[in-house]
């Protein structure tokens, strides 16, 4: 079977079918590699054994997770957004009361999150990006509308290079990285270290998709990655969020 044959069938689940080809390529990839399936994903008639069906359904599952979850079809429906929304004026006040006001900004796994634009009381330069098509399109529609000076593109921060990251004075990394330390153990570290800016500033929900209360929502182990990293950060809650404004250079 072909790589992109399966990416095609796993693509035909609804809540999975504007993710991008080569993230789902590279789970795939990763999939086999992990449970020693080179030599049977190549047989024909692959498609037919219980070990493709355990494959499909693990591999749905884990996009699904990883992924699939954080979709949703309109600015005020998207989860985040929608928690958000009150909280967006100030949120952006406290960051920037911090980091000072940014000429480039840099929101990586960005979602829906660049149509906020407006409850920043300055214009910066926006790069958006994330895996998701959809996400991505309804960006750069906002973005045309409204005259906002930036680039939206595709990256996958898993499997990207950072050295392909345009240089920003802040880098949002909204309520994204606990979803990518699923994906690969410690890409936090690889990420913060490598990204070419002045300030990152990191999200977490302190809420569970179920809307329970999350026991650790101090996040202690970005706490400790920090201080290893020896990076000066400063830390506030609103609303049902966590931000670290972290110090990179
Ligand atoms: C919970 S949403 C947060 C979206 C936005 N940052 C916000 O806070 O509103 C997580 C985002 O991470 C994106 N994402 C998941 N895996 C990714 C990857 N490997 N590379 C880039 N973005 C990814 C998803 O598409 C989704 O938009």
């Amino acid at each position: 079977m072909e790589i992109k044959e399966f990416t095609k069938k796993l693509k035909q689940k609804r809540e999975l079918n504007d993710m991008d080809d080569s993230f789902i390529e590279n789970r795939i990839k990763d999939y086999i590699k992990k449970n020693k399936l080179e030599k049977k994903f190549k047989i024909p008639g692959f498609s037919k054994t219980s070990a493709y069906k355990k494959m499909f359904k693990a591999l749905r599952k884990d996009l699904r997770e990883i992924y699939g979850v954080f979709r949703s079809k309109t600015f005020m429906e998207n989860p985040s957004i929608k928690e958000r929304l009150v909280y967006y004026k100030e949120i952006y006040h406290k960051i920037f009361s911090i980091t000072g006001k940014p000429k480039k900004i840099l929101d990586l796994g960005c979602g829906l999150n660049p149509l906020s634009y407006k409850y920043m009381d300055h214009k910066p330069y926006y790069y958006a990006c994330d895996i998701s098509e959809n996400d991505l399109k309804k960006v750069r529609e906002y973005f045309g509308r409204n005259k906002v000076k930036g680039k939206v593109f595709t990256f996958d921060l898993v499997y990207g290079d950072y050295n392909d990251l345009p240089k920003a004075n802040v880098c949002f990394l909204f309520k994204t990285l606990e979803a990518l330390e699923q994906i690969k153990n410690n890409i936090s570290k690889d990420i913060i270290k490598n990204l070419d800016c002045d300030w990152i500033v990191a999200s977490f929900s302190k809420k569970s998709l179920s809307g329970k209360r999350i026991k650790k929502a101090g996040r202690a182990w970005l706490r400790r990655l920090l201080k290893k990293l020896d990076l000066h950060y400063k830390i506030f809650d609103i609303g049902n969020e966590i931000f670290f404004v972290i110090k990179k250079e």
